[in-house]
């Protein structure tokens, strides 16, 4: 190995001012990316087929080339007339945003470092594009993780944003898993449920921000509309609510949010009870019923419990414990909550907040 020199030592204090932020405008995607993109910096962009990552980003595009910036497109999937009829679509036509359709990673970048670095760049996706210098077929890892690094290290150096599209595997995880994960400052995941119409995107890596934000847009034939107030989607249906319906307030990033959870406990009508959870846990769910038998006398043994939350929406928050316990009740007993009432709180196994949701329940 060649002796090497030794580098010059700084100390950790220093003028190295924070960058300005390329702020897209769309509110919902700055909060989540950190208050904007930061220049010079990789950005991954997963999520199934069809959830609308190519909507999102070339609105983003168009978005920052109407502030004047230079933004380029790049698709390695679709033929041009096929991303033209999106925008024409969405109406961004004549935003200015610069159309590309390539997958050799060296002619991308050659063409980025045309003229005038751009802004943001999008290159959609990572999964189709290949250097010529890398034997194997596109779509492998060290093809994957070659494109990957010319384009990030292109970012960094012309100061764009560079912003990747990444198809997620069966396992939810981005193709070739973790191996771009690594290499970008910034993860971010588009999520959503088919049968709805909001689209959550969140962030699972962020060297620039917090990864608790959330950013809600709901998918319409004009594109993806920001969703400033999201309790308005998962709060279920507007009047009186019936019973099983609990209104959980939870926190999602900087925000609370409304969330109706929703019961049935039906009699059963095999030997073995049902359990049915849609946007939430089942051993918790398991965990709430063992909880309110146990230490509030009630009884579920003959009863299929399903158990939804509204709008599709995923809750993770131990928080959400005493409304799942709240819909139980008041599924099982039939009798609404009050009105205007919200439930949050843990559960522990002790029981200890369980016969509050008896109280609420009345
Ligand atoms: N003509 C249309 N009118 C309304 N909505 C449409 C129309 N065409 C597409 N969409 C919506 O846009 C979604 C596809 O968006 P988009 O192509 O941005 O997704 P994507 O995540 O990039 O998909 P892919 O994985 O195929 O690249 C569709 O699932 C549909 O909801
Ligand atoms: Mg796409």
């Amino acid at each position: 190995m060649p002796k090497g020199k030794p580098v010059k030592l700084v100390g950790l204090k220093g003028d190295s001012p924070a960058p300005p932020r390329i702020v897209t405008g769309l509110a919902e995607l700055d909060r989540v990316a950190g208050g904007g993109f930061v220049p010079g910096s990789g950005v991954l962009i997963g999520g199934d087929p069809g959830i609308g990552k190519s909507t999102l980003l070339l609105q983003a595009l168009a978005a920052l080339s109407r502030q004047g910036r230079r933004t380029i497109y790049v698709s390695g999937e679709e033929a041009i007339a096929q991303v033209r009829l999106r925008a024409e679509r969405l109406g961004l036509a004549d935003s200015g945003v610069l159309l590309a359709s390539e997958t050799n990673v060296s002619d991308i970048i050659a063409t980025l470092a045309d003229g005038e670095p751009p802004a943001a760049a999008v290159i959609d996706s990572i999964q189709t594009i290949w250097s010529p210098v890398i034997e194997s077929a596109p779509g492998t890892v060290s093809q994957l993780k070659a494109g990957c690094e010319a384009l990030v290290r292109f970012a960094k150096q012309a100061g764009t944003a560079m912003l990747l599209v990444g198809h997620v595997t069966k396992e939810g995880q981005i193709a070739g898993p973790k191996v771009v994960e690594h290499m970008v400052d910034t993860v971010l995941y588009f999520e959503g449920d088919r049968g709805h119409q909001f689209r959550i995107l969140r962030a699972v890596k962020n060297r620039f921000g917090p990864t608790d934000e959330i950013g809600v847009f709901e998918m319409v034939d004009q594109g993806l509309v920001e969703t400033p107030n999201p309790s308005a989607l998962f709060l279920g249906g507007a009047g009186e609510r019936p019973s099983g319906a609990a209104v959980f307030a939870g926190v999602e990033g900087s925000r609370p949010v409304l969330v109706e959870i929703q019961a049935l406990a039906a009699p059963t009508a095999y030997g073995t009870p049902r359990r049915a959870v849609v946007g939430w846990d089942s051993a918790r769910l398991a965990m709430i019923l063992a909880v309110l038998e146990t230490r509030c006398g009630l009884s579920f043994s003959g009863r299929d419990v399903y158990l939804s939350v509204a709008g599709g929406l995923r809750i993770t928050e131990p928080a959400a414990d005493l409304a799942v316990a709240a819909a139980l009740i008041s599924a099982l007993a039939d009798k609404p909550l009050p009105k205007q009432c919200v439930v949050f709180g843990e559960v522990a196994l002790s029981g200890e907040s369980a016969p509050l949701a008896v109280r609420i329940c009345g």
